[in-house]
């Protein structure tokens, strides 16, 4: 069984090859960048295309019954909020080419990954799939945009929307348990700001467990709310990741920003029933395991 990976290159794009190779999937690997890609090149069951999702290309790529895990984007909000029209092309119009690629070359399905970003800022919690989509933020709202073109196509390609939480793990060194690793490692005091806005943190393990689930899942043409189900405060996670540095610094409060969500955290029942995805790392675990790494 072959599996299209998007995105390749990319944080959740490793981890989940490794895991389909070992598992005995072949798998393209495609993106934009190639460098982080090394460790397969040997592989005979991985194929490496160093290719932008915009292409005409693309499809030559798919046969008929293949699966595609479409994980390629803009992912960062400022890189989104710095170019609008990048991340409509690479989110939106990137997308809506696989989307209909895959039509074409009779894929089996696409598994794409979304985000906790589509929802709307008051939606009720714990957070259900058929709360409000109503996006605060360029990011959010291109994958939103990007979701709606796949459900608009569900009758002729059969899909799965992975929405995930704040997902961390090694190799992203980005966002506030990256930034709070590396201040640590540099002996520096991680700083916090606000403190009590929670998030539903997931450790990358689980989310390619999630990503593989999808890939054979009977339960297509829904979307699935992807964490833990448990809400942790900003400041539990500092201290999550002081613990595992094993540092004796403290953390540094700033104010909170106004675009964090105040309270946000996943009812994961519809992904626990229909894609028997269950979470194996809780935060404290998962942040001991990647400094471990
Ligand atoms: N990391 C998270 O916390 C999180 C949370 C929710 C959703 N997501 C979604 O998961 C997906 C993967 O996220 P990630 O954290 O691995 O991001 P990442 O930035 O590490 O990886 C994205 C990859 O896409 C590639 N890419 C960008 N434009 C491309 C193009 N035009 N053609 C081909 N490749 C291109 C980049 O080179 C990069 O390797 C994204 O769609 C993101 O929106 C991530």
């Amino acid at each position: 069984m072959k599996v299209i990976v998007t995105g390749a290159n990319g944080f959740i794009g490793i981890h989940t090859i490794r895991s389909l190779l070992e598992r005995g999937y072949k798998v393209t690997a495609l993106d934009i960048k190639i460098e982080g890609l090394k460790e397969f090149s040997g592989n005979k069951n991985c194929e490496i295309k160093e290719m932008d999702i915009i292409s005409e290309n693309f499809k030559s790529l798919i046969r008929m019954g293949d699966k595609v895990l479409h994980l390629a984007a803009i992912a960062k909000f400022s890189t989104a909020k710095a170019s609008p029209q990048r991340a409509v092309r690479v989110n939106v119009e990137g997308t809506l080419n696989i989307v209909q690629a895959c039509i074409e070359k009779k894929a089996e399905r696409l598994v794409y990954s979304s985000t906790g970003s589509v929802y709307s800022l008051t939606a009720p919690v714990p957070i259900r799939e058929d709360a409000p989509r109503e996006p605060t933020n360029i990011y959010g709202l291109t994958k939103k945009m990007a979701e709606d073109w796949i459900i608009l196509h569900g009758n002729q390609l059969p899909y799965v929307i992975l929405r995930y939480g704040y997902i961390f793990g090694k190799g992203k060194d980005w966002g506030a348990i990256g930034a709070f690793l590396r201040r640590l490692s540099n002996n520096q005091q991680p700083i916090v700001f606000g403190g009590n806005q929670t998030n539903d943190f997931v450790y990358v393990k689980d989310v390619v467990k999630a990503n593989l689930l999808a890939l054979e899942s009977t339960y297509t043409n829904q979307a699935y709310n992807i964490g833990t189900g448990r809400a942790t405060s900003i400041r539990d996670v500092c201290e999550y990741c002081i613990k595992a540095s094993k540092s004796s610094l403290k953390m540094k409060l700033e104010p909170a920003r106004v675009f964090d969500y105040p309270i946000f955290v996943y009812d994961i029942s519809k992904a626990r029933s229909l894609l028997r995805f269950e979470p194996e790392w809780n935060v404290l675990d998962g942040i001991a395991d990647m400094v471990k790494e």
